[in-house]
């Protein structure tokens, strides 16, 4: 056994080209458990419900998972050691191991990045509606980006009850910051912005968004409904 770096406690989901096909269905199936766990246990707090995922096939789930504008990154406990004959199966990549053989303790999904067109400090359109449905699978257009303003939107973030209030979420929204920053760098994007919806209600979401430095929107320019509301978080890359 060599030594490998130690690895922190949030891991990426490998692209679907990098994954060997044969541990594809675990990881498909470890993503629908997860996501349909926090719909059952937190309804509120999600755009969707349980009832319509349920029935979602493994075509759909597959196109989620592995949706090539969409990074999702999982929180497990990487301190415990993984078993040799686990690791063989896993293709030696330790990573890997862990996303298939330990519980997912908390996930968070970053979709982007998207060019926000003709930008201006109002942020006219706003950057939640080039997210709107049936158009946030669409590859992304690095190329289009040089020198503009890269937007993401951050869904299905969860931390399974009996895991929080240590640091997981903020770990989770903190991988995915630095994943967006470091993408719209690499394609010299002149500016990132990060968006999300919150129920207002949740505390314990808006508590952890602003502790990563989260800011609420302007309420009347971007509500979808009375009790959602918008948050952004922004960066200049120059
Ligand atoms: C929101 C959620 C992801 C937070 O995850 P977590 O791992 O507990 O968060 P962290 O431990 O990283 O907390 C970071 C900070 O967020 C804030 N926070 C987290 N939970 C909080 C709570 N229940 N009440 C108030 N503030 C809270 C605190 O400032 C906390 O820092 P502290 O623990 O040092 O005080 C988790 O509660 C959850 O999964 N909730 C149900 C699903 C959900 O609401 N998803 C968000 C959809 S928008």
């Amino acid at each position: 056994m060599g030594s490998h770096t130690p690895l922190g406690d949030v891991i990426l989901i490998p692209k679907k080209t990098d994954l060997p096909p044969d541990v594809l269905p675990d990881i498909i199936e470890r993503f629908k458990t997860t996501r349909l766990t926090a719909l059952q246990l937190d309804p509120a707090a999600f755009g969707s419900n349980y009832a319509h995922e349920i029935q979602f096939t493994y075509e759909t789930w597959l196109s989620r998972a592995t949706n090539p504008l969409g990074k999702t990154f999982v929180s497990l406990n990487t301190s415990n050691p993984i078993a040799p004959e686990v690791l063989d199966k896993s293709y030696n990549d330790p990573s890997l191991s862990y996303l298939l053989h330990d519980e997912w303790l908390g996930t968070v999904t970053l979709l982007g990045p998207k060019v926000l067109a003709n930008a201006r400090s109002d942020l006219t359109p706003t950057p939640f509606t080039i997210f709107t449905p049936g158009n946030s699978n669409d590859p992304p257009d690095l190329e289009s980006l040089k020198d503009h303003h890269a937007v993401y939107l951050i869904v299905a973030m969860f931390v399974r009850p009996g895991q929080r209030r240590v640091g997981r979420g903020r770990r989770l929204v903190e991988a995915a910051l630095a994943a967006a920053i470091e993408e719209a760098r690499n394609v010299s994007a002149s500016r990132v912005t990060i968006v999300l919806n919150v129920e207002s209600e949740n505390r314990a979401a808006r508590g952890l968004y602003q502790t990563v430095g989260f800011e609420e929107c302007d309420a009347d320019a971007t509500a979808l409904t009375s009790s959602t509301l918008e948050m952004k978080w922004e960066r200049d890359l120059l």
